[in-house]
């Protein structure tokens, strides 16, 4: 279906447009980028060439592949150029009518044989496929950011999505060097669902003055062996987004007690505290602010770790169960797209799955609240059923 010789669309230069532009560029497609800004095209234009220039200058490419790549690339205002394209990718501001609003306006430019894709995040592909007319054609392609560097792209078929598309779409996205998963079109696909409790648990044990926020993040780092901690993670990414994702989730899906949201962050966003990128979040980045020191009590850190990842393995567990997706697929999911140092069914393996159901056991018991329910899956798993 699509081969070296198909040309790509991509709809929206921002981090993502871009990033996706590169990816399909450097991979040998001719590649055809715009947005409604044009100084935001602009801006793309020279952030690409400035990225591959640092690849070249690091010697990671020669001047001939950062040559070719910029020569695929055209910068395009003009919607009919679409009309060329085998397959548009949409990267534009995370709104439901705009972007049906996009596609309604492509449906009518691009030849029927071509294949239209969204890189939303958080909304329905089923829905946003609505806005064309042959909705078998139309699937999620998720890359993550920055998605140059970020290997996991998710494929996400909508109802209506031809059986033999998101097969295709794997095809021609493993070609591109990335690695693609299939998901189920549901709230958060597999990332962002499945890592909500690496932040909502460690917001609820903060919550509730078990431990600080730089103990929690020394707790998940030292003895969990993850990049960052979660509140030092959440202040990167900023709260505006992800605050949002979270409540978009926990609403998603009914108002799931285990996607609860926590007023905590909640209250950081309506500062205006935005995590790094506003010099405060959980913690404060001006100069000469003081930085926290975590305890080293190897109990409480050994407890704050069991929590974070029992309910992480019972969400990877609950995905598999509900079909998200395959356990391969979420095993991939979580190492491929947010680095975690192992997949969550191999930890579960390894600490025991029993450890783990129980644990999620006590805290149930001790709460008594649905939030800590053991997932069918992780019962099995258990040996409990
Ligand atoms: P961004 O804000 O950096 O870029 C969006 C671009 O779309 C802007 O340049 C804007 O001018 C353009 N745009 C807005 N409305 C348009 C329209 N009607 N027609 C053409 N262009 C239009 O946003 P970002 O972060 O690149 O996100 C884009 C999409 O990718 C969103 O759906 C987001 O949820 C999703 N996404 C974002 C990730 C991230 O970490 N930033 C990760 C994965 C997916």
């Amino acid at each position: 279906m699509f081969s070296k010789n198909s040309t790509i669309g991509v709809i929206g230069s921002g981090a993502m447009g871009s990033g996706i532009t590169q990816v399909a560029a450097m991979a040998g497609h001719k590649v055809i980028l715009s947005d409604a800004s044009p100084e935001a095209l602009k801006k793309a234009g020279s952030g690409i060439t400035s990225l591959l220039q640092k690849l070249v200058e690091k010697q990671k490419i020669t001047p001939e592949t950062m040559n070719g790549a910029l020569s695929r690339i055209t910068y395009s205002s003009d919607p009919d150029d679409f009309a060329s394209c085998e397959l548009v990718i949409e990267a534009i501001v995370e709104n439901l009518e705009v972007k049906k609003g996009v596609f309604a306006k492509l449906d009518k430019i691009v030849s029927s044989r071509c294949v239209l894709a969204t890189n939303t995040s958080s909304l329905s592909v089923t829905s946003i496929a609505t806005a064309i007319e042959d909705p078998s054609r139309f699937l999620g392609i998720h890359f993550f950011n920055p998605a140059p560097l970020m290997p996991l792209v998710e494929i996400i078929p909508g109802i209506a999505t031809h059986a033999s598309l998101a097969e295709e779409c794997m095809k021609l996205i493993s070609g591109w060097g990335k690695v693609p998963v299939i998901a189920k079109d549901t709230p958060g696909f597999i990332v962002n669902r499945v890592a909500r409790p690496f932040y909502s648990e460690a917001l609820r044990i903060a919550d509730e003055g078990l431990a600080d926020f730089a103990t929690i993040d020394h707790a998940m780092r030292s003895v969990g062996g993850f990049r960052m901690g979660p509140f030092e993670l959440m202040d990167m990414i900023g709260h505006d987004v992800n605050y949002v994702v979270t409540e978009t989730v926990w609403r998603e899906l009914y108002f799931d007690p285990r996607f609860k949201p926590s007023t905590t962050q909640k209250r950081l966003l309506e500062a205006g505290f935005l995590g790094r990128k506003s010099g405060r979040g959980f913690y404060n980045y001006s100069d000469g602010a003081v930085i926290p020191k975590p305890s080293e009590d190897n109990a409480l850190l050994q407890m704050i770790f069991l929590r974070v990842l029992c309910m992480l393995v019972n969400e990877a567990a609950d995905a598999v169960y509900l079909g998200v997706a395959s356990e391969e697929h979420v095993e991939l999911a979580m190492t491929k797209g947010v680095n975690y140092p192992k997949g969550l069914f191999l930890w579960g393996r390894e600490i025991g799955f029993r450890k783990l159901a129980d644990e999620l056991k006590r805290l149930h018991d001790h709460y008594q609240e649905d939030r800590y329910r053991v997932s069918p899956l992780l019962r099995r798993l258990a040996g409990q059923i």
